[in-house]
């Protein structure tokens, strides 16, 4: 609960409301996370986002280790602040694209995957300028990397995950396939 409650923080919303007097749901995308900050309210505004979605993630996978709870994975409390995140209890059940927080799980269960997946991400930012994209590819090549781990548990949830977040950046795959998605003001795609 604990877990979930602290996914469903709308940082984006709530940034964009108290200092900006601006509700991001109206504007660019539409999506509450760091991308469609960045976008609106620009780049500082967006990192904080971005730290406070990845810290929502990272803080609730670290939940069991501070209240010595070994019944249970950290990975569920992690899957709880996804889909808090998701289908937040602020936001009328509705919420952001799970990149963010699914980062900040894996910073918390094994920092080094929360590494490779953040340079292959930046990668594909600087090759492509698609945010979109990036999260999407990042996702998939750090799932894949993540079976030859041997960890089956979260083998099956970053599969799950993979899965969802493609679903979530549906609208995204739409724009991608019609040449007409935002791109960052930096990278390689805006040169193309
Ligand atoms: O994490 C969300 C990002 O991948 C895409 O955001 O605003 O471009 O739909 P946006």
């Amino acid at each position: 609960m604990v877990a979930y409650l602290l996914g469903s923080i709308p940082s984006g919303v709530w940034i964009g409301k108290v200092f900006f007097h601006v509700d991001i749901r109206r504007h660019g995308s539409g999506n509450i996370g760091t991308t469609n900050t960045y976008r609106v309210l620009g780049p500082i505004a967006g990192s904080i986002v971005m730290a406070l979605d990845i810290s929502k993630g990272a803080l609730a996978t670290l939940l069991p280790t501070f209240f010595h709870i070994t019944t249970i994975s950290p990975l569920v409390f992690g899957l709880m602040a996804i889909l808090g995140h998701t289908f937040s209890i602020f936001d009328k059940f509705k919420g952001g694209k799970a990149v963010a927080t699914s980062a900040g799980m894996l910073l918390a269960y094994k920092p080094v995957l929360f590494f490779v997946a953040a340079g292959i991400w930046i990668l594909v930012i600087l090759l492509t300028s698609m945010v979109s994209l990036a999260s999407m590819i990042g996702f998939t090549l750090i799932t894949i990397v993540i079976f030859f781990t041997h960890d089956v548990f979260l083998s099956i949830l970053a599969a799950i995950l993979t899965v969802f977040i493609f679903y979530r950046h549906r609208s995204n795959i739409s724009r991608i396939r019609n040449g007409t998605e935002s791109m960052v003001p930096f990278g390689l795609g805006n040169m193309i």
